[in-house]
């Protein structure tokens, strides 16, 4: 009974993507407001592929991480992670036909420095946390046209044995290891909950 439930949820989800893709734009219909505000692009395809491709990468990245953690020790982990965090995110990419970047306002590694475009989101979600809104992703056409998915990144209880406060939270250990490879390291200090950053994930096929 179960399994033709989830089999008849798994159909009616299938069949309504199928019909969200068949779809006709309505424009004729719409109130012409509407339709200038409206993006020329799914917006909710976008949202969903977008959070797909950033959890995937997170899972990826925790898949390896908690591999070196138990055979090499943490302290081994912000080796890997230096010599393989973006590598991972490139590979995750490429599979993908996306760029997937990690940035922050607050920077562990400066090669993950944000540009324009993504520091204006790093400062909307903060305004949101200041004023306890919910942080929400946002997909957006950047000015050459390529569709961006942005994605806030919260810092959870198992990241602050890395990003949240030396001695307290991470050990001598660790920071040793984070301050030789980051010497201008920024990325600590978080609460869980806090905004850490953010995911930017750029579809490389035009809409
Ligand atoms: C074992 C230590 C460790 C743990 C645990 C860890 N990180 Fe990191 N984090 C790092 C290192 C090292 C880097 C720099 C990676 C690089 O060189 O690109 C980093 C970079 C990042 C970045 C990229 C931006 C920047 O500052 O360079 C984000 C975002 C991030 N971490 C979020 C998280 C989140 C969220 C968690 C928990 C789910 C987490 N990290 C857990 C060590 C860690």
């Amino acid at each position: 009974m179960k399994k033709l439930f989830i089999g008849l949820l798994l159909t009616s989800i299938l069949i309504s993507c199928n019909n969200q893709k068949k779809e006709t734009p309505k424009t004729e219909t719409q109130p012409i407001i509407e339709k200038q505000t409206k993006p020329s692009f799914d917006e909710a395809l976008y949202q969903k592929k977008g959070k797909e491709i950033a959890m995937a990468t997170f899972k990826v990245f925790k898949g390896h991480i908690q591999k070196v953690a138990s055979t090499q020790g943490l302290p081994a982990v912000v080796d890997f992670c230096n010599k393989k965090a973006i590598q991972l995110t490139d590979s995750m990419a490429q599979a993908n036909n996306v760029i997937i970047k990690r940035t922050s306002h607050k920077l562990r590694n400066e090669k993950n420095a944000p540009d324009a475009a993504q520091k204006e989101i790093l400062d909307t979600y903060l305004k949101a946390q200041k004023e306890g809104q919910a942080l929400k992703p946002i997909v957006k056409k950047d000015k050459d046209g390529y569709v961006h998915f942005y994605g806030p990144i919260k810092l959870k209880h198992e990241c602050l044995k890395c990003h949240g406060q030396p001695e307290k939270d991470i050990s001598p250990a660790i920071y040793k290891v984070i301050k030789e490879k980051y010497p201008n390291d920024q990325a600590t200090g978080f609460k869980v909950g806090d905004l850490r950053g953010i995911w930017d994930i750029k579809f490389l096929e035009k809409k």
